[in-house]
């Protein structure tokens, strides 16, 4: 075991940059030289470009959903993207929407349902009759089954309307042992700020719309201070941004991309990570 660590951390350090376009899947399809790639998978954080499933490879399949999951590793992500709300009983449901009516046959809030409740539901039919068995997971379920094989990028969703959500994610993850790969991001940078101050480890990212205003380097500066990622709508990329970004040592990531052309242009202006819908265009 430890001839086999050495082994790995000399090729962590010599081969890295040659293993690069190696994509997570590679590693699950090939478990003898997987050992290495995984190695150097989990404890770098990759240099080269993630591409990242939103809400799994929801183009086809029922968004957050094991079925969306499965395809996203299939079709070759990096990461799985996914949305987190808190339950009546204080679990995580993986789910995007505050209520269950867009993507189940139930109604109402998601926090008016236990997390036994919530898997009781049909989350698959809304997108297609095959999909009738897909139930919504709770986030133990899939860091049960991804944490350390899959990058996951995990949404916490309403963290005003939800207080405490960020601890919850925060302790869950952490019963799970931290991974470079394992990521939290928020619209709320506050929440965020608050998660690297309970959990320095855990990677987060400070998820950006345009109205928020322009992103000058003294924000970006602040947001270094808590946060490795920005996670900006697509529409609001330019060459300058990134540069900024880089700058202060964060990391760009763009959604939703779900256009190759658009792909192409962000990869040309070294973005970090594409979040679409569509895992196999890039
Ligand atoms: O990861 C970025 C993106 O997921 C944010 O928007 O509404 O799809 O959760 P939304
Ligand atoms: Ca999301």
């Amino acid at each position: 075991m430890i001839l086999l660590y050495h082994f790995a951390e000399i090729c962590r350090l010599s081969l890295l940059p040659a293993l690069c376009p190696l994509q997570s899947n590679d590693l699950l399809a090939s478990p003898k030289s997987g050992i290495l790639v995984m190695e150097r998978f989990y404890q770098e954080e990759l240099t080269c470009l993630h591409i990242i499933a939103h809400r799994g490879a929801s183009a086809y399949a029922p968004e957050n959903t094991f079925a969306a999951f499965e395809k996203a590793v299939e079709l070759g992500a990096d990461f799985i993207e996914l949305d987190v709300q808190l339950t009546k009983d204080g679990r995580l449901a993986v789910i995007h929407d505050d209520k269950v009516d867009r993507t189940t046959n139930g109604t109402g809030f998601v926090r008016e349902y236990t997390m036994n409740e919530l898997e009781k539901l049909d989350a698959g039919s809304w997108f297609s009759p095959e999909f009738q068995d897909e139930k919504i997971p709770s986030l133990e379920a899939v860091l049960g089954k991804y944490h350390n094989k899959m990058g996951l990028l995990i949404e916490i969703k309403s963290s005003k309307t939800q207080p405490g959500i960020e601890k919850a994610a925060g302790q869950l993850i952490s019963r799970f042992g931290h991974s470079m790969n394992t990521i939290v991001q928020s619209f709320d940078a506050g929440a965020m700020r608050a998660l690297h101050h309970m959990y320095p480890s855990i990677p987060t990212a400070v998820l950006i719309r345009p109205r928020f205003g322009m992103l000058p380097r003294a924000r970006l500066r602040q947001i270094a201070e808590f946060a490795r990622y920005v996670s900006l709508k697509a529409t609001m990329v330019s060459p300058f941004l990134i540069k900024s970004i880089h700058s202060c040592d964060l990391k760009a990531l763009a959604w939703t991309v779900n256009g190759k052309k658009t792909g192409r242009r962000l990869k040309s202006w070294k973005i970090d990570g594409i979040i679409t819908d569509y895992p196999d265009y890039f």
